[in-house]
């Protein structure tokens, strides 16, 4: 981390309101160990992500160590910043407060992780092991709020919308498998209405044990927006595969297809320009009081996947590397980001921008330099029209 830079940050529940605005929810990218680097941020940015989430930070290792520091939290002062959240895995009120007062004049908010599930993570009560602790995670975001008040920062919520010093704090959970638990845990952490304790939550509805190739629960994220989508904002974190795919309805979609209307999409299947295996159900769930959609895996797939692309096009791979070039990621990093981008997406359309054999070529490229020679190959390929299993390029 450099000398603070000027930087105008929009206050996130301004954008929440823009979307509201528009009609539409609130586009963000997910928080991802590894992945969600500035590049990858700047890449959803570019296609209609309205607010990134860095991956989880130790605070109290950014706290004590400025390697740490420097290698765990980039920014762009220069080129387009997105919109960024800075999520801690945290357990004690002063280490987040702390490491909150470091990164609020680079980032646009800070948010608590109450999900990792990894055991690692909860046998240091970070993560998951949080969603036992509710009056803990209560204590460390009332503690964070206060501090970050006392250093002249905007931390009124809806009343510091237009400060420039505007700042917010949040946090992002699992669900019990008993869910008068989660409500009580939602209840301790929001606090009073007139003063709730966090800008936003976004509920990522699995257990600690669930897998993530098991759906999410919608019953759980019915139950939990009923109740308190009118006192917060929420997200939804899990399973956001294809904006024309959620297995719900909300006033914020284009409705949910009949069945008349999925079954006719299935007969047509193979004329269609993009294919797709698997059309989406009649949504059985109406979620109206969702602020916004969250997405991980299918981002890393498609970073497009908001600008309405329901595959990967080329230009975001294009786009992708040349942020990569100037805001540089571990070469394995690169490849596997064009690995995931390459390949099938999670959403209904499983066209893969490349071919397997063409993505094994991609795969065996040993640095850089011999990524780039790769690429401009297909690139020439594609020119001279002598291209097989390479599609939009
Ligand atoms: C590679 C990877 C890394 C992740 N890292 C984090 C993290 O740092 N913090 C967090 O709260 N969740 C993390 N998650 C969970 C996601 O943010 C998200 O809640 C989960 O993957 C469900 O969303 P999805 O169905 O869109 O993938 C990670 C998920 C993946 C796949």
């Amino acid at each position: 981390m450099a000398e603070t830079p000027n930087l105008d940050l929009i206050h996130p529940l301004k954008l929440f309101d823009i979307a509201k605005n528009e009609e539409r929810f609130l586009y963000t990218s997910a928080p991802m160990v590894r992945y969600s680097k500035l590049a990858f941020r700047q890449t959803v940015y570019a296609y209609n992500t309205d607010l990134c989430w860095t991956p989880m930070v130790l605070a109290k290792e950014f706290n004590r160590n400025h390697f740490a520091r420097d290698s765990d939290f980039t920014i762009s002062t220069n080129s387009p910043q997105p919109p960024t959240i800075v999520q801690f895995g945290a357990n004690s009120p002063q280490e987040l407060a702390r490491a909150s007062t470091l990164v609020i004049p680079f980032s646009n908010g800070v948010d608590l992780n109450c999900g990792c599930p990894q055991s690692w993570a909860c046998s240091e009560t970070l993560g998951a092991a949080l969603m036992e602790k509710r009056e803990l995670v209560r204590d460390m975001v009332v503690e964070t709020r206060d501090h970050l008040r006392r250093d002249g920062w905007g931390v009124g919520k809806e009343k510091d919308i237009n400060n420039p010093k505007g700042r917010s704090v949040s946090v992002k959970i699992r669900v019990h498998k008993d869910l008068r638990r989660t409500i009580d845990f939602i209840n301790t952490v929001l606090g009073p209405d007139q003063d709730r304790h966090i800008d936003w939550l976004t509920i990522h509805p699995r257990t600690r044990s669930t897998p993530s190739s098991t759906p999410i629960n919608l019953e759980a994220l019915e139950l939990l927006t009923s109740t308190f989508g009118d006192r917060v904002p929420i997200l939804l974190s899990g399973d956001v595969f294809a904006l024309n795919a959620l297995p719900f309805t909300s006033p914020l979609l284009a409705p949910a297809p009949t069945l008349t209307q999925t079954l006719s999409a299935t007969t047509n299947s193979s004329s269609s320009t993009t294919p797709s295996k698997n059309p989406p159900l009649p949504a059985a769930y109406h979620i109206p009081k969702l602020a916004g959609l969250m997405s991980a895996r299918a981002l890393l797939c498609n970073p497009a996947l908001y600008a309405g692309h329901d595959a990967c096009p080329w230009a975001a791979v294009e786009t992708f590397l040349s942020n990569a070039a100037r805001a540089p990621l571990p070469y394995k990093l690169v490849l596997h980001h064009l690995s995931e981008m390459c390949g099938p997406g999670m959403g209904p359309n499983k066209a893969a921008l490349l071919n397997k054999q063409v993505r094994t070529g991609l795969m065996a490229c040993g640095n850089m330099f011999d990524l780039i020679d790769f690429l401009d190959g297909l690139r020439e390929l594609r020119r001279d029209g002598r291209e097989q299993g390479v599609v939009g390029i």
